[in-house]
């Protein structure tokens, strides 16, 4: 079984390759990018790229869109997390939580399968976690260094990817999806 997914992060590519093996999918970088519809929604996204995805390249594949959800700041930066990241980065985000009590955040991971011609269908996965006071850890990208999951005082960065993809919010969504994809479309 083999999939595409349809990613210019390699970060991310790494670990779904890693989470899907798991389930005997193997999985094949397509570096295709996407018009990211402005949307507050992360499964409108993901819906909409993946369909795009499948209509260009004429093979089904996976897209997978994720956020990073600051309760203190109302759920920002949210769908926006690529363009925060690029524009403030992690420091940008520490210093927007100076002073301030509340570090509860959440990851939200979907994940969107389409073929051509098909209507895309979605799978989310989330943690909660907290920010740190200061970034932690080499390991992984994003805000990896600034997330500290739920249970754990050593933030993404600091785990490593395969701590981390154990049980990730990217993890959890693609488990969706594979449960789903061998019911539904291996052995066809
Ligand atoms: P997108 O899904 O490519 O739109 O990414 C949203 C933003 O969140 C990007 O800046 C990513 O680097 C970041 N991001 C997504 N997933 C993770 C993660 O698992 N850890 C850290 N940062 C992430």
């Amino acid at each position: 079984m083999k999939v595409l997914f349809a990613t210019g992060n390699i970060g991310k590519y790494r670990e779904v390759k890693q989470i899907l093996a798991r389930y005997g999918i193997e999985v094949e970088r397509v570096d295709l990018d996407y018009p990211e519809l402005q949307s507050d929604s992360l499964e409108e996204i993901a819906a909409y790229g993946a369909r795009y995805c499948a209509e260009s390249l004429g093979q089904p594949v996976i897209v997978e869109d994720s956020g990073l959800f600051i309760e203190a700041l109302n759920g920002f930066p949210g769908p926006y997390s690529a363009y925060v990241f690029d524009t403030i980065g992690n420091e940008g985000i520490l210093k927007l939580l100076e002073g301030e009590e509340n570090r509860k955040a959440e990851f939200i991971s979907v994940v969107g399968y389409c073929e051509p011609g098909g209507r895309p269908v979605t799978f989310t996965g989330e943690i909660r976690g907290r920010i740190a006071e200061e970034p932690r850890g080499g390991e992984g990208f994003g805000y990896d260094p600034i997330f500290i999951p739920e249970g754990e005082d050593r933030t993404f960065a600091e785990l490593g990817v395969e701590e981390k993809c154990k049980i990730s919010h990217r993890t959890r969504a693609l488990e969706r999806f594979a449960e789903w994809y061998e019911n539904n479309v291996a052995g066809r």
